[in-house]
């Protein structure tokens, strides 16, 4: 993916002076939205750049786009912790950057031509749809920068969290001196973008392997095109079904299990920033009435898919359902579990829950 602006093109179009060294994520209506589609999208910066504008349209356009995104001020801080302006206008340099392959030679003034991604017309749809709908920033172009990755996502796929990062890590740690684990097999359960699986098949050894589960068809065909991408489809291989269905033939065998299930409770969800709340899949959200249907059911499973000595990690709402988990895993689960801990994430709240088989 391109990260920058030709120097002359960024001279001319004055772009946000923020880096994009991060893209923050914006949790998130679209009177319509586009119809969530099984088939996987091409994400922005992966399309030909088939089409063209003069310099001085894309001008106009860029100028539109950033009167547009001051118009809304703090008015979606104030509702839902939505994005701001200042958020709105470095998005505007990160899809110029997505959508602009470079600049055509040879003409000096402003109709020179410009090639693009996305025809013109397109690019003023897609912002009306970032700001006046609310899409997320991820769906109008199509991916998300995950760890080193970037992620191609869709409507019907939850867009990939930072904190989540972590889950990789976690496992990381573990497979570091116990070849067990660095060669076994791994499981993934509601892989959603397939990112979480991608990152732990990058870090295992030869042996090693990720069977990914989702019951979303939409989440397991954008997850297949993302594991295309890393050329990973002879580690990572991906299974549709409700949570540990799809692994009947698995029982005892996994080295590993790890899931960032949806965890929000249900009476939580329609309170949630518009870019969340009114795009992305409710399945991928609601937990339930405490949010914990699914870490529970998940838990309640684990057992007899681990070897002994396997490892788990679990994502949660934070806090509470941590503490909820452990005692669940320390005081009804049969004393199966060991190890038992409770994991900050970045911002210091107490999010996973790790531990191993006996
Ligand atoms: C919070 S999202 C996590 C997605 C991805 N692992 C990530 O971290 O970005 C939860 C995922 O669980 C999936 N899911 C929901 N119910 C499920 C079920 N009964 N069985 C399997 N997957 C389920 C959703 O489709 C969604 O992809």
């Amino acid at each position: 993916m391109k990260l920058s602006f030709s120097p002359k093109l960024s001279t001319f179009l004055k772009p946000s002076s923020v880096t994009n060294l991060h893209r923050s994520f914006c949790s998130s209506s679209i009177s319509s939205p586009p119809p969530t589609s099984l088939k996987p999208q091409t994400p922005l910066f992966l399309k030909p750049p088939v089409h063209s504008a003069a310099f001085s349209d894309l001008q106009k356009w860029h100028d539109w786009a950033k009167s547009l995104a001051s118009s809304v001020g703090s008015t979606f801080v104030d509702l839902d912790n939505g994005p701001d302006s200042t958020l709105l206008c470095r998005e505007i340099k990160w899809l110029m950057e997505d959508a602009i392959e470079e600049e055509s030679e040879g003409m000096e003034n402003n109709q020179r031509s410009i090639r693009l991604r996305v025809a013109l017309e397109e690019l003023y749809m897609l912002w009306k749809q970032r700001v006046e709908e609310r899409r997320p920033f991820q769906y109008v172009v199509g991916c998300e920068h995950w760890r080193e990755l970037v992620l191609c996502v869709q409507e019907g796929v939850l867009i990939p969290r930072p904190e989540t990062e972590l889950i990789v890590d976690l496992v990381g740690d573990v497979v570091l001196g116990n070849e067990g684990l660095r060669e076994g097999l791994w499981a993934d359960l509601g892989t959603g973008s397939g990112a979480i699986a991608i990152g732990i098949g990058r870090i295992l050894g030869t042996g090693g392997r990720v069977i990914a589960t989702d019951l979303s068809p939409a989440a397991i065909e954008v997850a297949g095109f993302n594991v295309q991408r890393y050329g990973l489809q002879d580690v990572v291989e991906l299974r549709q079904g409700s949570w540990l269905e799809p692994l009947k033939d698995m029982e005892g065998k996994l080295a590993g299990l790890v899931s960032n299930p949806p965890y929000i409770p249900s009476d939580d969800i329609s309170g949630l920033q518009a870019e969340v709340g009114r795009h992305e899949p409710k399945v991928a959200l609601d937990g339930g009435i405490n949010g914990m249907d699914d870490l529970l059911h998940i838990c309640k499973g684990a057992a007899s898919m681990l070897k002994p000595g396997g490892f788990f990690a679990f994502e949660t709402n934070g806090e509470k359902q941590c503490k909820h988990l452990v005692e669940y895993m320390e005081n009804d689960a049969g004393g199966n579990f060991c190890n038992l801990k409770i994991v900050p994430d970045f911002a210091g709240i107490h999010r996973f829950v790790t531990g191993f088989h006996k």
